[in-house]
């Protein structure tokens, strides 16, 4: 055995050991069962318009990369035409085009608040809302889930400390792991009251809630203390997250955003293949009603079955509690043909391992109630 391998890698080996202690190892595994899984809410990712636009865009000469950042050769027409649609849309100011969501709040978190200002976080955002803000110039709090009187007191005592500097609210609209929706309307009083802007991620909610898809932001879009990131990767069956912002943001994120300016620009495929989901939303307003119908005739069938979902959503958490319990659960389920997986800490909070069951335009009433019975079956009902 070679020692000097052995010290390179010992940290990571025990590291993985201690995951693997804890039930907590992850590994990929392939795509296999129903899906129970994706985000792809509204079955855009494989519908065939969506495939159409690609290939006449492909056709009629658009290139496969970009080339570039967005600030040299990058800038490709399908980026703009997307951007001034998109803000169109939604009915906001402007919008910016990124390549996934993650980087999308990274980028924001990391440019917009300065030094001395506070970033006030509902304790479950995203990943990528904790990392920004990490990265970023501003102190940030954690305040409690979909509480906004914990915004209040936040940021009433930072300013008793001596906060002087402009505060920053960051919620999601729906979440992603609870599938349980913010209070937007006390949030944008609260913003409004401390001279705030309100940041609202729309990963869950875009496409899925507001009139044709435009999320629940949608009565407050084009408010000059509102930002919105819609992800392209779920609903709208893509990749990449358009930001709606007003427009002087917009130009300083263009000027100062180094995680959109030191970057590739996404494919302009990637452009055009949003671009035709905004439409199809627009045009086929049957989709976003047949996942509400949907996702309403799941509810009942969990209160047939003597169960009650924390949520009212698309996204259906199915709290078990203990890591192993939740993971061989999943493993069951996957084993009767349902692609369920399962989700631990530190992804949702300790004790709360879970299945995340998603619900989408890929499965039929049929396929809900049978992994529902096939749930009951390997649980007898005992986790809810
Ligand atoms: C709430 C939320 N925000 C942001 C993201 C990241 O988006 P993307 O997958 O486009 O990077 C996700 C995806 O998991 C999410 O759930």
């Amino acid at each position: 055995m070679n020692p000097v391998h052995l010290d390179k890698t010992t940290g990571y080996v025990a590291a993985l050991q201690a995951l693997k202690d804890d039930d907590r190892l992850r590994g990929l595994r392939p795509r296999a069962g129903i899906d129970f899984v994706s985000n792809d809410y509204l079955a855009l990712a494989s519908a065939p318009r969506m495939k159409k636009a690609i290939a006449t865009a492909l056709e009629a000469g658009t290139p496969v990369g970009s080339g570039g950042s967005r600030l040299l050769h990058g800038n490709c027409e399908e980026h703009e035409s997307l951007e001034a649609e998109a803000a169109r849309f939604f009915g906001a100011e402007t919008a910016l085009f990124f390549g996934s969501g993650y980087l999308a709040n990274f980028a924001l978190l990391t440019t917009l608040p300065q030094r001395g200002d506070l970033l006030v976080l509902d304790s479950l955002v995203h990943a990528s809302i904790h990392e920004g803000a990490r990265a970023g110039r501003a102190e940030h709090s954690i305040c409690v889930h979909n509480d906004p009187g914990s915004v209040e007191n936040t940021i009433r005592e930072w300013r008793a400390k001596g906060g002087i500097g402009r505060v920053w609210i960051v919620v999601e609209s729906v979440y992603s792991m609870d599938g349980d929706v913010a209070p937007l309307e006390e949030l944008i009083a609260t913003a409004d009251r401390h001279d705030a802007f309100l940041v609202v991620d729309e990963a869950h909610a875009t496409g899925v809630y507001g009139e044709h898809g435009r999320g629940l932001t949608a009565p407050y879009e084009g408010r000059e203390n509102l930002i919105v990131i819609h992800t392209c990767g779920k609903a709208l069956g893509a990749a990449g997250a358009i930001v709606t912002v007003p427009r002087v943001l917009r130009d300083f994120m263009v000027n100062r955003c180094r995680p959109f300016i030191f970057t590739t620009a996404p494919s302009p495929l990637m452009a055009v293949a949003v671009q035709e989901a905004l439409l199809i939303l627009q045009q086929e307003p049957d989709r976003q009603q047949r996942l509400a119908n949907l996702v309403a005739f799941t509810h009942r069938e969990l209160a047939i079955r003597g169960s009650r979902s924390p949520s009212h959503s698309q996204i259906v958490p199915y709290i078990v509690g203990d890591n192993a319990r939740a993971m061989a659960l999943a493993s069951a389920m996957q084993s009767r043909g349902f692609d369920i997986r399962g989700v631990r800490p530190p992804t949702v909070p300790a004790g709360t391992a879970r299945l995340r069951i998603s619900l989408t335009l890929n499965v039929s009433e049929d396929d809900v109630r049978a992994m529902l019975d096939a749930l009951f079956e390997e649980t007898k009902g005992k986790c809810q």
